[in-house]
């Protein structure tokens, strides 16, 4: 697939049926390829819906959504999953790490439903397992590889980073962030965005963060501001 635009927004609106009025008014978001779009907004303004929309498992919008040049509506749910699995890394806010697998398997889980990811994991790494490792210990893990430590003993903080190697462990386009730092103190916050950007950069993909906290906008190149009660802004996005 050949774009300069991992994610493309044309007219998006979508509002829950029991809402008076559109939760989401887009006119136009573009997150080039490499690109960074931090993402705030109150509690309730929509930040993971608009998540949900780009990543394909909430519909019933108007307007358009292109991730990778795919339009998201033209897809069948079967063909949106696969897209989602192949080109998006998401990072939650509970990080959804399973508790009775390593890390090195929660990382490399995320190759489990995408040939195409499993594949570029390999050619980095030799296997999903190696790249898995190796991602784990480029995220400052290495102790945890080593003395084989359980998932469920991780503090939040390690168990960020393992959600962190998950997303990029083959090379995604897309890395989606949904308020991943909120636990945590600004101090490995701060750390925790500059690893990530480091190394969504070094992969060439996009990203997308959300977060409630103002204060982190200079690290990346747009932000979008979602209001719960003044509408979104008219102004076309690029970044
Ligand atoms: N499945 C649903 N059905 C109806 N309304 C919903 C549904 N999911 C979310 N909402 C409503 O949509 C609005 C936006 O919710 P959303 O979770 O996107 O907000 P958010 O910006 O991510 O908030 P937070 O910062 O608290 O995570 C809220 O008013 C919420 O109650
Ligand atoms: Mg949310």
């Amino acid at each position: 697939m050949t774009t300069s635009h991992t994610v493309e927004i044309d007219r998006l609106a979508f509002g829950w049926p029991n809402m008076p009025r559109a939760l989401l008014d887009i006119p136009r978001l573009q997150i080039e390829t490499g690109g960074s779009l931090f993402l705030r907004g109150p509690s309730g303004s929509g930040k993971s819906t608009l998540l949900n929309l780009l990543s394909g498992v909430q519909g019933g919008y108007s307007g358009s959504i292109s991730i990778c040049g795919e339009r998201l509506e033209t897809l069948s749910a079967h063909r949106r999953d696969q897209l989602r699995a192949d080109h998006i890394g998401l990072i939650f806010q509970q990080f959804n790490l399973l508790p009775w697998l390593s890390p090195i398997e929660n990382v490399a889980l995320a190759c489990r439903f995408s040939k195409r990811r499993r594949e570029k994991a390999k050619v980095s790494g030799g296997t999903v397992a190696k790249e898995a490792e190796r991602l784990l210990r480029e995220l400052g893990l290495g102790e945890v590889v080593e003395s084989r430590r359980r998932t469920s003993s991780l503090s939040i903080g390690q168990q960020q980073r393992v959600a962190a190697a998950r997303a990029l462990i083959g090379n995604p386009e897309l890395i989606i962030a949904d308020e991943p730092t909120s636990a945590l103190d600004s101090e490995h916050r701060d750390r925790f965005i500059d690893l990530l950007m480091a190394e969504t950069r070094a992969s060439g993909a996009s990203l997308l963060f959300v977060s409630h906290d103002a204060s982190l906008a200079s690290h990346f190149d747009r932000t979008l501001e979602l209001g719960a009660t003044t509408g979104n802004s008219e102004e076309a996005l690029t970044c």
